[in-house]
């Protein structure tokens, strides 16, 4: 999906302001309010560190499912509450950062779709489990980054059972893939992000892995970059050449690809937007494939020291 307001970008006291006005008509709706906000807020905290952002834990669904219980649009309210004092709070955050400081006009983008997606929000968009929606909370509570297309999150891992199950070729990668990370866990996942969608580009994939590059470098723990996707298969540089760069420049730098089951969604993905590779797919001379990218440490560190040529 192209995000709806792609060229409007938010004064961030506006942010601010909107933010105080939610957070008061939240605590005129009913009496507790507030502490429900800081009690769900505080919950969000709770998510385990290598949990997707996708991953609703426990302590989270107890909450939602008690504000879906009281009066209607409570809990809609709540989570604009969610999103708003969250992006003012980590934008703070973000520009003291080494190195989401420099993706601070991608965070600024984000947060005023998010912001004017509060206005009019369609029916499911502001809650779990609408995708962007997981995602932006993730970025308002500081588990996870919006770069150019793409979101980050931090401590995850290559999905070792999808990759067993591609073959014995694959396993023998993630072999190699593992001993040249010395491990691959944990890692800066990414993923797309619709609400950066427009920033989907050449210029923005380098600027989005120089971003990350320097998290890296400022995060010991971390042992590279990770992804997966239909387009980082070999065969859609023919299909849709186009999208060639998104697997030739990570590869030119050190990344290595692991070929992975598809799953389902990555089937429908790869066909949800071209109609070229929808009519290959459905001829018979497509099947998508999804790959795993994964940048170790090292080879980002040495990208980074040349200057990220
Ligand atoms: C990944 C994604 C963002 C890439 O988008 P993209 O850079 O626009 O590239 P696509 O090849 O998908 O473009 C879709 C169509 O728009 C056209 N298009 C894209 N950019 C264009 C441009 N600047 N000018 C003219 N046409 C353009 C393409 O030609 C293509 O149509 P076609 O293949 O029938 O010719 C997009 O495919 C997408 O949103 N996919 C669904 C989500 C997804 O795949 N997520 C990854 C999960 S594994």
């Amino acid at each position: 999906m192209r995000p709806d307001h792609p060229n409007i970008v938010l004064d961030p006291l506006e942010i601010e302001q909107r933010s105080e006005a939610i957070v008061q008509r939240l605590q005129e709706a009913e009496s507790g309010a507030a502490e429900f906000l800081d009690a769900y807020r505080l919950a969000h905290r709770s998510w385990p560190a290598d949990w997707p952002y996708n991953r609703v834990p426990p302590a989270v669904q107890i909450l939602l499912r008690s504000a879906e219980a009281r009066k209607q649009g409570f809990v809609t309210l709540v989570h604009k509450a969610v999103l708003l004092t969250g992006l003012v709070e980590q934008r703070r955050v973000h520009s003291q950062h080494p190195a989401w400081r420099l993706a601070l006009s991608s965070f600024d983008e984000a947060a005023s779709q998010i912001a004017l997606s509060c206005d009019e929000p369609r029916s499911g968009e502001l809650s779990y489990p609408d995708d962007n929606f997981a995602k932006d909370v993730a970025i308002a509570t500081g588990r996870g980054w919006g770069v150019d297309g793409l979101f980050f999150e931090a401590h995850r891992g290559i999905e070792r059972s999808r990759v067993l199950r591609a073959g014995v070729a694959a396993t023998v990668d993630l072999i190699r893939a593992t001993m040249r990370g010395r491990g691959t866990r944990p890692a800066y996942e990414h993923h797309v992000y619709g609400r950066l969608l427009h920033r989907f580009t050449p210029e923005g994939r380098m600027n989005a892995y120089r971003v990350v590059a320097e998290a890296i470098a400022h995060d010991t723990s971390a042992r590279g970059i990770l992804g997966t996707a239909w387009y980082y298969d070999p065969a859609v540089a023919k299909i849709s050449p186009r999208l060639a760069y998104l697997r030739q420049l990570p590869e030119a730098r050190g990344a290595i690809f692991l070929k992975v089951e598809t799953s389902q969604s990555d089937a429908a993905s790869a066909v949800s937007k071209s109609e070229n590779r929808r009519r290959l797919f459905e001829s018979g001379q497509y099947r998508p494939q999804a790959f795993t990218l994964f940048w170790p440490r090292k080879a980002l560190l040495a990208w980074r020291r040349a200057g990220y040529p």
